[in-house]
């Protein structure tokens, strides 16, 4: 409806300066959605808002404007309420033939932008030769997400994983690998050093207890910054080994993601000092360069430094956020920069930022966000954790939600006395079991924690994946039962008649709107809520009105009714990373 709004707007305009005079040219209309749907689609409120500056009741201004309104080709006659809301409802005539365009177009009326952005979507970011945990899960899940709405809207997207694959932490795990695993490195098998975790639990432990092997290790991350052939070989392994296991991840998920990680930007930390000194930025503090920083005070009130080099020589993660926000602008000639991490990390780029601003490296059309979201609680509200306190690893994580969701769906199946293959049960457990992990995670506000529970997600009721793909299973249903080819009903002419039908068709032409929302404020979870409405307004449609039983024309119209809402709920899970079942 993003056009319709804006052609509501105009006329508007065009009616307050008939009534008033050319002053109130581009007054705004406050054009907002009914409060209910009694009154009609939309309610303008301007008239309130501009009794001061015409001296009159607003009641007489809403009637004014009124009587210079047309609209005849979209709503019906406008009406005066209250103080002075003035109240459209759109015509039926102008709803089907808004419908009869989306339902021609591939890409549902949703037009491409016409600013594209090249745009960096930075999400996931596992840490090598550690596991990847649920907030990187988030971060996935949130990232892709994004990314996905953005591609389909036009944008240019670079999805980046900025891998935590450098640091001081390798010399332990380089030093460790040397002296453990030596035919590792000879016969450079990644697969040798078996799981990371554990062994990356061993290492710190030598670490912890042994001097010898503590001094080794500095040495170790000495070499690997010097870029010594063997140490590098060694670091590469380990690399090597955690893009195996996090690969196994994103192909469960089906995520798109090109690893460009910490150690991409080495090469370019020096010039970050460099230039940061040239700017006059840089302070020597301990030993250390840092900057100081605007609006960041410690706890007696002095300004907070950003340390940029360690008194060692040693760099951190501020810069190569920093290295990495210069490259993505000049090399990347990226102009929207979204990093997707956990709240935790607000304050850092905050501070990456301003340095990264005071040094001149931002220019103003460049647009830096933060996604932040919340924390994954268990169902007691804390942490969550295995059973046994551990973190809980993402491969068990998602093979249970699959495990589970396969125990429901063959419960169902002989609840239902119905038989299927053992290939359709593995894919509807494994589409159902991801959906509805991806699906729990973006139906929250990102913002705020939430609470993981299978039994919720996996519920066939309330606002949930297993919920939204049933609604789409049943219209296939319908097309089955009615041996129809939904396709060829992409055309059908639609005639709203029934309560239900406007409202239903009334969603449909909002997704427009909710994908622009989406692309700017970059919250997900409006995406799930739409198509939750969506399925809750085809269930109520599909209970008060038949359609393989009804008459012609109508049989057609809610067949076409019933086509553009699975052609909708299709897409709109699609942008959420959610494939469709055609039965389950
Ligand atoms: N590796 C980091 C972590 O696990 C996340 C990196 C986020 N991106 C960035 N450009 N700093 O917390």
């Amino acid at each position: 409806m993003n056009a319709t709004i804006a052609q509501l707007k105009d006329r508007f305009e065009q009616a307050m300066v008939a009534a008033f005079g050319e002053e109130l040219a581009g007054t705004d209309p406050i054009l907002v959605p009914a409060s209910n749907p009694k009154f009609g689609d939309y309610q303008a409120n301007v008239a309130m808002s501009l009794t001061k500056k015409l001296g009159q009741p607003p009641r007489a201004i809403a009637e004014a404007i009124v009587a210079k309104l047309e609209l005849a080709d979209l709503c019906e006659p406008p009406t005066v309420a209250g103080p002075g809301f003035i109240n459209l409802r759109l015509q039926p005539a102008y709803l089907e033939q808004q419908l009869r365009q989306m339902q021609a177009d591939q890409r549902l009326g949703i037009p491409q932008t016409k600013q594209p952005k090249r745009t960096i979507v930075d999400f996931s970011s596992p840490n090598i030769a550690k596991e990847m945990h649920v907030g990187h899960l988030r971060s996935t899940i949130i990232g892709d997400g994004i990314a996905r709405v953005l591609e389909f809207l036009g944008h240019d997207v670079l999805r980046i994983n900025h891998l935590g694959d450098w640091g001081t932490q390798f010399g332990m795990l380089i030093t460790h690998l040397k002296q453990a695993y030596p035919e590792a490195l000879t016969t450079a098998n990644a697969l040798a050093l078996g799981d990371l975790t554990t062994f990356y639990r061993q290492a710190k432990q030598r670490f912890d207890e042994d001097e010898e092997f503590r001094e080794t290790s500095r040495l170790e991350v000495v070499a690997l910054q010097a870029g010594n052939e063997e140490t590098l070989r060694a670091w590469n392994l380990l690399c090597q080994q955690s893009f195996i296991a996090f690969q196994e991840i994103y192909d469960l998920l089906d995520i798109q993601i090109t690893n460009r990680g910490e150690s991409f930007y080495n090469p370019l930390l020096a010039g970050v000092v460099a230039d940061l000194d040239r700017a006059g930025l840089l302070v020597s503090d301990q030993g250390a360069q840092c900057v100081f920083l605007d609006g960041f005070t410690n706890k007696e009130g002095n300004p907070l430094p950003l340390i940029i080099q360690k008194s060692d020589g040693g760099y951190n993660y501020a810069t190569t956020d920093l290295a990495a926000v210069r490259y993505r602008i000049q090399q990347d000639q990226a102009e929207r920069i979204i990093y997707v991490t956990d709240v935790g990390q607000s304050n850092h780029f905050a501070q990456v930022w301003q340095v990264a601003r005071r040094a001149g490296w931002i220019p103003d059309s460049v647009e830096l966000v933060h996604v932040p979201f919340g924390l994954v609680q268990g169902e007691d509200g804390k942490k969550f954790k295995t059973r046994s306190g551990d973190t809980v690893k993402l491969r068990d994580l998602l093979d249970e939600a699959i495990d589970r969701s396969r125990a429901d769906l063959e419960a169902r199946l002989e609840a239902e006395g119905r038989q299927e293959s053992e290939q359709f049960i593995a894919h509807v457990s494994q589409v159902v079991g991801i959906s509805a992990v991806k699906y729990a995670d973006l139906s929250q506000n990102r913002t705020s924690n939430y609470i993981f529970s299978y039994d919720k997600m996996l519920s066939l009721q309330g606002n949930t994946a297993p919920y939204l793909l049933y609604a789409y299973v049943r219209v296939q249903g319908i097309s089955r039962k009615g041996e129809i080819d939904l396709q060829q009903l992409a055309n059908s002419t639609i005639q709203l008649t029934e309560e239900t039908e406007f409202a239903l068709a009334k969603h449909l032409l909002g997704l427009d709107e909710v994908l622009s929302a989406l692309e700017a404020d970059l919250m997900p979870n409006r995406l799930c809520q739409y198509l939750f409405e969506l399925s809750q307004k085809f269930n109520q449609f599909y209970d008060r009105c038949p359609i393989l039983q009804a008459e012609e024309p109508q049989r057609a119209s809610r067949l076409g009714l019933a086509d553009l809402t699975a052609r909708a709920l299709k897409l709109g899970l699609s942008l959420l990373g959610i494939e469709v079942l055609e039965r389950m």
